[in-house]
């Protein structure tokens, strides 16, 4: 076993096998960081079974989604939100095993995904029904699990937010990642013309079969010399999706077309900048950003029906499904950000429950892609 290994048990937790009188047990294996640091400070220890309110459901959660704001919380770097649990995760797939009594959709026994505001590294979460979807049957468990986090994060930004549209030209950063692999294959079936910025020759391949018509290596000095020359034979884009920020803004704005909108979901050099916001006035930009977490739970419900009215078509139709890099045990959390650390990583990263093995749900090793 290499530096990373299966996570043991914290000493001062005792085993969660008690039960209730009913046939849920009252405590659960959960996955929290015990300090600030890199993968090694995952602890696994013991919670209690949360009860579900009047308008929540308590998942079995089968498996769970890896995401950067996880890493961000690990680090120190991004506290849960005041009243929200500590324990890791921000997206679940499980079946549901209780449900509150202002609950009106879903009910025992159905496969469900769902958008937690934390509490997925855990083996049961009490999620509002609002934040969960059913699972289309085009999609597996693990795939499932994954979706949440992107597909409501890049719905909300490119689509309800920034209006994104059929033929337009998009260029998205970053492109290999969770958000990015999503935004492409998303933009792609939406019928738009889909730039992306990869550090990998070897993603490269991989963006292209998700959808993306040209895919630019940031990794070469020129490559914003590369974009501009795309933009001189179509005159700019209409929308850009960035999480780098800092000397991206300004660069930005440069390859925006005339009423272009810029969408920031994160800022990974910097939120602090001088800027000239001349071209703001004489191309008629529009600057928004949002963070998905904070928001709430009437808010996250919005985007779950809007994703269920006009993405989950494309679901069944089996033309949008997220990108699994790897799956792991929950209790190898640490190897799983340590994978989701290696800028190799293409996609989604999972966590899979005893559950969920008991489904059938097994490790898959980091794929090679074929690449
Ligand atoms: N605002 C929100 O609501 C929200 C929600 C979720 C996530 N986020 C944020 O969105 C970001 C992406 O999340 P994720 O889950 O997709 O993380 P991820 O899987 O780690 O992907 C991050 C990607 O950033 C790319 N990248 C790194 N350096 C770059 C550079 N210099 N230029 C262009 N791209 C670069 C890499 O692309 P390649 O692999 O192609 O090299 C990498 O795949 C994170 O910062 C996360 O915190 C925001």
């Amino acid at each position: 076993m290499g530096r990373f290994g299966a996570i043991t048990m914290d000493a001062s937790h005792h085993s969660p096998a008690a039960q209730d009188s009913g046939s849920l047990p009252n405590r659960m294996t959960v996955i929290r960081a015990r300090a600030a640091g890199g993968p090694e400070v995952l602890v696994s220890n013991v919670a209690p079974v949360p009860k579900p309110g009047p308008r929540e459901l308590l998942i079995e959660i089968w498996a769970a989604g890896v995401n950067r704001p996880d890493v961000l919380q690990r680090e120190g770097r991004y506290p849960p939100p005041a009243g929200a649990t500590d324990i890791l995760g921000l997206e679940v797939m499980g079946c549901v095993v209780d449900a509150g009594s202002r609950t009106h959709r879903f009910g025992h026994g159905d496969r469900v995904m769902a958008l937690v505001v934390g509490g997925g590294y855990a083996e049961y979460v009490a999620v509002p029904e609002g934040q969960c979807l059913p699972v289309p049957a085009t999609l597996t468990a693990t795939e499932a699990a994954g979706l949440p986090e992107s597909l409501f994060t890049v719905w909300f930004n490119l689509c309800m937010r920034a209006h994104l549209k059929s033929r337009e030209w998009i260029l998205i950063h970053g492109g290999g990642g969770a958000i990015g692999t999503m935004a492409v294959a998303l933009s792609a079936v939406l019928g738009c013309h889909v730039v992306t910025t990869t550090g990998s020759a070897r993603k490269a391949l991989s963006l292209r079969s998700l959808g993306a018509a040209q895919v630019i290596p940031y990794t070469q000095n020129d490559f914003w010399v590369a974009l501009h020359c795309l933009c001189a034979t179509h005159g700019g884009f209409d929308v850009i999706l960035d999480m780098i920020g800092g000397p991206y803004f300004e660069k930005n704005l440069g390859l925006l077309a005339p009423d272009g909108r810029l969408v920031q979901v994160a800022f990974r050099q910097g939120s602090s900048l001088q800027v000239d916001l001349a071209p703001f006035l004489y191309k008629r930009l529009t600057f928004m950003g949002s963070t998905l977490r904070a928001q709430k739970p009437a808010a996250k419900a919005r985007i779950a029906r809007s994703i269920e009215r006009r993405v989950f078509p494309y679901i069944e139709a089996g033309k949008l499904c997220p990108v699994v890099d790897s799956v792991f045990q929950l209790q190898e959390a640490d190897r799983a950000h340590a994978r989701i650390d290696d800028p190799e990583h293409f996609g989604k990263i999972i966590l899979v429950t005893e559950k969920g093995a008991d489904q059938g749900l097994r490790p898959v090793p980091p794929a090679v892609h074929g690449w």
